[in-house]
């Protein structure tokens, strides 16, 4: 068997403000290497704390996670910063691209720190605008761009240092049905030829349809795990 490419063990993230709140609480998630997650739940039951936890954008109070046989707790902060630029790629409801960059120059933003050559960074920049199909936007700016546009632009630079995991929190929250259901699309099909794993936080359950597993989250804890439209045999 394959080592999963991410796991959780007994993750746990409180807040305290007069009262504590266990945002993430015993948490112990598996994802398969090339596997799709749709993680869904009523606000508040967790998710982004989960994903953050997973991206090593927060610690935890307890717990660990592990992701490419690497353990966040055993990393220093630097460390961690390198998890995160280097094998986790983030996408956001408000896509939070730089302004004053064009399309291209946000997409090689992530690659500065690799020592690949301009050329080099240019090239990638630009095979990643056409595989989410912007081939023809490279040199227009964020806000000469559609919401659709703008986040595909995102996923071009989530991918840009080959991650070994796409998270993504509500990234069709902003958008309407049709652009949805096209990042919906870009997500199975990056999926598909290109192994790329995801953990994908939505509340549209049409998304799930592109799913191999749904995890749904209740107060902190993972209360049903169930399959989605792509479930793995077996
Ligand atoms: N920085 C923080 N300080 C205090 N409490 C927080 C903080 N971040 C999250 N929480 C609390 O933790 C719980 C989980 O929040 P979280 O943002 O993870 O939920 P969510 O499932 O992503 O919700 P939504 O669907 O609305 O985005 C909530 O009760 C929230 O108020
Ligand atoms: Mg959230």
């Amino acid at each position: 068997m394959d080592e999963p490419i991410l796991r959780t063990v007994n993750l746990k993230k409180s807040f305290h403000l007069g009262q504590t709140i266990y945002a993430v609480n015993d948490v112990n998630l598996v994802v398969d290497r090339g596997e799709f997650i749709v993680l869904m739940g009523p606000s508040g039951s967790g998710k982004s704390t989960l994903l953050g936890l997973l991206g090593g954008l927060d610690r935890p109070q307890s717990g660990d996670v592990i992701l490419d046989g690497q353990r966040y707790s055993q990393l220093s902060e630097s460390g961690l910063a390198r998890i995160r630029r280097n094998k986790v790629g983030f996408v956001f409801q408000f896509f939070n691209l730089i302004a004053h960059f064009t399309a291209l120059e946000n997409v090689m933003l992530p690659m500065r720190f690799g020592g690949m050559s301009k050329k080099a960074m240019t090239e990638r920049a630009r095979e990643l605008l056409v595989q989410v199909g912007l081939g023809q936007r490279q040199d227009h700016k964020p806000l000469e761009l559609s919401g659709g546009e703008q986040q595909r632009v995102a996923i071009a630079r989530a991918l840009a240092n080959q991650p070994a995991i796409v998270l993504a929190d509500e990234p069709t929250g902003n958008l309407d049905s049709k652009t949805s259901s096209e990042i919906g699309e870009i997500f199975h099909r990056l999926n598909v030829e290109r192994g790329q794993t995801f953990v994908v936080v939505s509340h549209d359950p049409s998304i799930t349809r592109w799913a191999h597993r749904v995890v749904e989250m209740l107060d902190g804890r993972i209360t049903r795990v169930y399959d989605g439209g792509m479930a793995r045999e077996g």
